[in-house]
């Protein structure tokens, strides 16, 4: 186990009481695991607002490849920007629809734009970008 560090919050009850609730329904196991969590998660949302290092987002798109010619620009965006585009996951979902995951890194302003050029290309019925950093190389 990684060394740890104790330390001492203050906080009003019934905003304690809330979360020990929260937490035991989300099923943590510990207050402990679950304030890591809330502290990550704080952390990654300050890396997407600062603009500064890299970030990786998916960006998870449901489409019908028979709409719009969507398969193949939806390709040839990914070759043109392949620097930024790690890899790509595709699930053929019915006769209709496809799912498909993308994985994008980059500075947090590429990595949005290219999301929202993603998800609102001709054909794509449903995307949603995920916002993620490498919490690792936090302090
Ligand atoms: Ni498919």
């Amino acid at each position: 186990m990684a060394k740890v560090t104790r330390f001492s919050v203050s906080m009003e009850p019934g905003l304690l009481a809330a979360f020990d609730e929260q937490i035991a329904r989300a099923g943590y196991d510990t207050r402990s695991h679950a304030i890591g969590d809330v502290l990550r998660a704080y952390l990654v949302g300050a890396e997407w607002q600062g603009g500064e290092g890299e970030v990786v987002g998916t960006v998870t798109l449901v489409y019908d490849p028979h709409a719009h010619d969507v398969e193949r620009r939806l390709t040839d965006f990914q070759h043109q920007h392949h620097e930024a585009i790690a890899c790509t996951t595709h699930v053929h979902l019915t006769e209709h629809d496809c799912l498909e995951v993308v994985v994008v890194r980059g500075s947090a302003r590429l990595v949005s734009t290219l999301a929202e050029q993603i998800i609102s290309s001709p054909g794509v019925k449903h995307g949603k970008l995920v916002c993620t950093a490498a919490v690792s190389r936090q302090p």
